[in-house]
This record gives structure tokens, C-alpha cells and sequence, in this order.
């Protein structure tokens, strides 16, 4: 793919990974709109030079008035990339998870199927561009303390290969990409060992230039999470992730 001539949208690009990823295909030459719900957010990323448009992905009107806004002002989007996501830990002991697994399905997988059909007939009609999905390693391989997140990443990824297959013969592609532990939303306190982004979103540049674009972008850092269960991992390494179970506030002490 050239990064240097797309008109992007970046749908959840209000910050962490999105908004980096939107900030590399601009310094690439790209055209790049973002959308999220953050209105300081979107007014800072307007600041910056960026298309800006509230949508929230869980309500279909948000999607479809800001799909209309963006077409109206990018009659020549050729990309769009569905980064929205929420990463909300459950303890499955409490029933009160419940709300968290209907937020993070209808955010992460629902919001995905909104944002996707909202622009596969203008794609389509264009007859050329790509949908860049967004997954996780913990698709690939469990995080308990995030079940629904796991099943919601998982779930895209297996809408993502059919979408891919659907969309077959239009010209319109789709990239599934998929991050190992990122230092964002939080991550960075918690977690040592996440990827610093910088790197996380120079590769993925990398990986997504390559022509013809790989259908999935998987840095370095992925492939174990991503082939655990081919290289006969899997078991060990869900055993070992299981120990952040430790981290639900009902497990302490
Ligand atoms: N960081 C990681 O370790 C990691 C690993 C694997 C996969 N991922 C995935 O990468 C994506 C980005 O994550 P991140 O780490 O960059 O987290 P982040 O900084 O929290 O970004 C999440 C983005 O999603 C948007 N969003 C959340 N709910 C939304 C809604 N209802 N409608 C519209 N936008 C919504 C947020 O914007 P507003 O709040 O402005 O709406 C924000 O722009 C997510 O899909 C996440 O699951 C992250």
C-alpha cells in the first residue's frame, strides 16, 4: 500500500494507537480524518490540521450521520480504519461484569459491523480501497482477566476473513491488524512490558507499505500470541497469563 497519497479515516483516532497511526499516514502525505466520541480530543487532533468527526460506533444514528459528514467532505476516502475499542477487565464470578461484556461487544465487535457497513457501498462503488480491521494478540491467545474483550477480538478477526472474502472482485481490500500488549490507554503503568508505541507504529508503517499489503499486520512482537496454538505454546502460555487473574480488585488479598 502507499502511505503517501490515501484519504484515511481513522474511526476511534482520538488517542493512543489511532491517533498515532493517523499522525504517521499524514507525515506520510496521506489526507487523514479521525473520529471518537472526546470532543476536547477531536477539538485538539482539528488543532493539528485533521478532518474531525464525532461518532460514537455503539449508535447507529452517530455512525450513519457521521459517515454521511465524512463522504460529504472526502468524496475520495479511499481507507478506513475501525480502531475504536474498549479493554475492560471481568471477573466471570461477579454477574455484574455483564455490563462490561455488553459495552466491550457492542463497542469492539458491534461497532465494527456499524463503521464497516456504514462504508462498504461507497467503497465499493469506488471500486477500490481498504477496511483496516483492528484485533489483538489476546485474539489468538486468552487474557482471563478479559473475556469478553478476547471473544469480541476474536470475533473480529473471524468477520474480518469474511468480510475479506465477501468483498472479493470490488477492489476494496481488508487488513486485520493485530497489536501485542501497546504502552496506551494504561497499559504503560500496568504493564512493563508493552510495546513502546512509537516502535509498535513504526513497524506497523512498515508492515502496512509492503506491496502487495499483508491481510494481517503482525509485528514481531505478535507472532507468538498469534501462532501459540500451531507452535504448541498455547496451553503454557494461557497457563502463564492466567497468574493476572491476580489483578481482578475480587481476587486481592
Ligand atoms: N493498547 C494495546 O495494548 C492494544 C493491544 C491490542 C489491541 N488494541 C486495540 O487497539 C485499539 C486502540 O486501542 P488503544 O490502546 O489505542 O486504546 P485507547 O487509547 O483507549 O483508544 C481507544 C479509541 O477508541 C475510541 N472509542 C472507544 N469507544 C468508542 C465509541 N463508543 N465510539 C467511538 N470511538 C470509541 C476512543 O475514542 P473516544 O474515547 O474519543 O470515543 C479512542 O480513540 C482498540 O481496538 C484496542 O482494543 C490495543
Amino acid at each position: 500500500m502507499d502511505l503517501s497519497n490515501r484519504t484515511v479515516l481513522v474511526v476511534g483516532g482520538t488517542s493512543g494507537i489511532g491517533r498515532e497511526l493517523a499522525r504517521r499516514f499524514a507525515a506520510a502525505g496521506s489526507t487523514v480524518a479521525v473520529g471518537g466520541r472526546s470532543p476536547q480530543a477531536l477539538a485538539a487532533l482539528a488543532e493539528e490540521g485533521f478532518g474531525t468527526f464525532a461518532v460514537d460506533v455503539t449508535d447507529d444514528a452517530s455512525v450513519t450521520s457521521a459517515r454521511d459528514a465524512v463522504l460529504a467532505r472526502y468524496p475520495e476516502l479511499d481507507t478506513v480504519v475501525t480502531m475504536s475499542g474498549v479493554m475492560l477487565l471481568e471477573d466471570l464470578r461477579d454477574p455484574a461484569h455483564f455490563e462490561a461484556a455488553l459495552t466491550t461487544i457492542d463497542t469492539n465487535l458491534v461497532g465494527t459491523v456499524r463503521v464497516v457497513d456504514a462504508f462498504t457501498p461507497h467503497l465499493v462503488r469506488r471500486g477500490a480501497g481498504t477496511f483496516v480491521t483492528v484485533t489483538s494478540g489476546i485474539a489468538f491467545l486468552p487474557f482471563p482477566p478479559m473475556p469478553s474483550y478476547a471473544a469480541s477480538k476474536a470475533a473480529v478477526h473471524a468477520y474480518s476473513e469474511a468480510l475479506r472474502v465477501q468483498l472479493d472482485g470490488t477492489g476494496v481490500g481488508v487488513v486485520e491488524l493485530v497489536p501485542p500488549a501497546v504502552a496506551t490507554a494504561g497499559q504503560e503503568k500496568v504493564n512493563p512490558h508493552a510495546l513502546p508505541l512509537d516502535d509498535f507504529t513504526t513497524e506497523v508503517m512498515h508492515l502496512l507499505s509492503q506491496d502487495p499489503t499483508p491481510d494481517e499486520i503482525l509485528v514481531e512482537r505478535v507472532l507468538v500470541h498469534r501462532w501459540a496454538e500451531r507452535d504448541g505454546t498455547y496451553d503454557d502460555l494461557v497457563a502463564q497469563r492466567s497468574q493476572a487473574l491476580a489483578m481482578l480488585p475480587g481476587r486481592q488479598g
